[in-house]
């Protein structure tokens, strides 16, 4: 099974083109082209079988739109739709040529494996006739230095294996992913890499007088977990350490500020960012930079109870500041804010927060861009190039100064709700408030952490998004 692009072609000449160099494969399409049957639009898919000229016993034709020249994302897309279209007719194994027009050697095959992981990924796993049609083998059809293209290839298992990781534990529903599950999760994975992970449970939350956080898990009967995975390399640059604080509310119920019944499912994926901060964790063992990071992941769930914290109460986070709680509904910014004050503590220089923080942040940007946040103006430059290389949508939101004046207290510093106008923008300000003069940014993934429908080249479910920016970022820090 061979898959080769189709390039649409433009205005002037509006007919599929083979996107190959390959001259046996080439020739192999040349007929059904002419025939001008296929219009080689994104997506579209047409299989020969019997390809003649070709060992292949099938060539699949990949409509690759009017790229002219395939980037890095478009071949990521497209390597995960062949996958997906092929694993719905049970091929489990193929070649995949890249264009010969557009990103191509290392960096095309790098975007391909990785397409390949992020198409291969199926959330269905507690349906009882669950198919798992996981792909056997793929080939990558390259030119360029053999042991390059090889080095490309590992580094894009290692990037799509990770994405997927994040995926899984965010796939899991609440009951099967529990605070202490995921700090499981995190020492196991810790454990098969080579990284330093230590969870600890609500004696040390008291201890390190995380009362932002220990506000939030106080509701729940299940014990929250703060996950500390560290990865110091031998030589590692001096004077940066990159901490990445994480969002691990398990479920969200809103607590005494309770939520809709209506879509309150979804909740379980609120430790998305979390899950995002153990999966980039997992790539850095692999591909060692010489960086020193440490994660740290604040879980929990957020309940109502007889113990839950309730409006109007107030509690002391462990950087001393006083939170008046007008919404318990708002308790990522909570776990966060003493995740943040911990990573500071640790001797992180610059700190990275993901979290499905608010519904304001989908408002404002959808389904499409996740909400950047950034203190420093030249650390968002740095994170902006990683992004672009890894093809995540993303957009950058305000932090000035006017917006302080949202998140004032009558009683306490701070309260943890701006109420509804820029809710997103408050939320970070209150972040910001933790993070304090250390350069630091913040991803609100809350649109984009769960696909709400499928994609060519993506399942419904679990994203992974901010996955590969945070490797891309992390691996190329100093
Ligand atoms: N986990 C939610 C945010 C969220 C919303 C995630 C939609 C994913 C999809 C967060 O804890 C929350 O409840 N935020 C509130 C804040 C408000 C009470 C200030 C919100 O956005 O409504
Ligand atoms: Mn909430
Ligand atoms: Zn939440």
């Amino acid at each position: 099974m061979v898959v080769v692009v189709l390039d649409q072609g433009d205005k002037d000449k509006p007919a599929a083109v083979v996107a190959s160099g390959d001259v046996p494969i080439r020739d192999a399409a040349k007929e059904v082209v002419a025939t001008g049957e296929v219009t080689g639009k994104m997506f579209e898919t047409t299989l020969l079988h019997r390809p003649a000229g070709l060992k292949a016993k099938r060539l699949l034709l990949l409509g690759g739109g009017k790229a002219k020249n395939f980037s890095a994302a478009e071949l990521r897309k497209l390597a995960g739709a062949a996958v997906r279209t092929l694993k719905g007719k049970s091929i489990r194994s193929f070649a995949f040529a890249i264009p010969q027009n557009g990103v191509s050697g290392p960096e095309g095959v790098r975007s391909v494996v990785e397409g390949v992981f992020v198409g291969d990924f199926d959330p269905d796993y507690y349906k009882s006739d669950r198919k798992d049609q996981k792909i056997d083998s793929v080939t990558v059809i390259a030119q360029g230095d053999q042991s390059m293209l090889k080095q490309a290839l590992d580094i894009g298992r290692v990037v799509g294996e990770s994405q997927n990781f994040t995926r899984d534990l965010v796939n899991e529903p609440s009951n099967r992913m529990t605070p202490t599950m995921m700090a499981e999760r995190a020492k196991k994975m810790a454990h098969e890499v080579g990284l330093k992970c230590e969870t600890y449970g609500a004696d040390k939350i008291k201890e390190l007088k995380m009362g932002a956080f220990w506000g939030v898990a106080q509701g729940s009967d299940e014990p929250p977990a703060l996950i500390v995975i560290r990865y110091e390399p031998a030589g590692a640059v001096d004077k940066v350490h990159l901490g990445l604080v994480g969002k691990g509310i398990t479920f969200d119920t809103g607590g005494i500020s309770i939520k809709p019944a209506d879509g309150m499912e979804k909740m379980k994926y609120d430790m998305a960012g979390g899950a995002t901060m153990i999966g980039v964790m997992r790539a850095i063992a692999l591909l060692k930079p010489k960086v020193k990071v440490t994660a740290i992941v604040c879980a929990t769930e957020n309940m109502p109870s007889g113990k839950a914290q309730k409006p109007g109460d107030v509690q002391i986070a462990m950087s001393g500041k006083s939170i008046e709680i007008i919404n318990t509904d708002a308790e990522g910014r909570l776990v966060l804010a003493d995740g943040l004050c911990y990573a500071r503590q640790l001797g992180c220089t610059h700190l990275v927060d993901a979290a499905t923080l608010t519904g304001a942040v989908v408002v404002a940007l959808g389904y499409v861009n996740a909400g950047i946040f950034a203190s420093d103006d030249q650390m968002y430059d740095r994170f902006t190039q990683a992004n672009k290389q890894a093809g995540e949508k993303m957009w950058r939101l305000p932090l000035d100064d006017d917006y302080k004046e949202i998140i004032k207290s009558n009683i306490a510093d701070i309260v943890n709700s701006g109420g509804r106008w820029g809710g997103a923008i408050s939320a970070a300000m209150f972040l910001k408030e933790f993070a304090e003069d250390t350069p630091w940014i913040h991803l609100d993934i809350a649109g984009t952490a769960w696909m709400e429908d499928a994609k060519p080249w993506i399942a419904k479910g679990p994203s992974g998004i901010a996955v590969r920016s945070l490797i891309e970022f992390a691996t190329n820090f100093r």
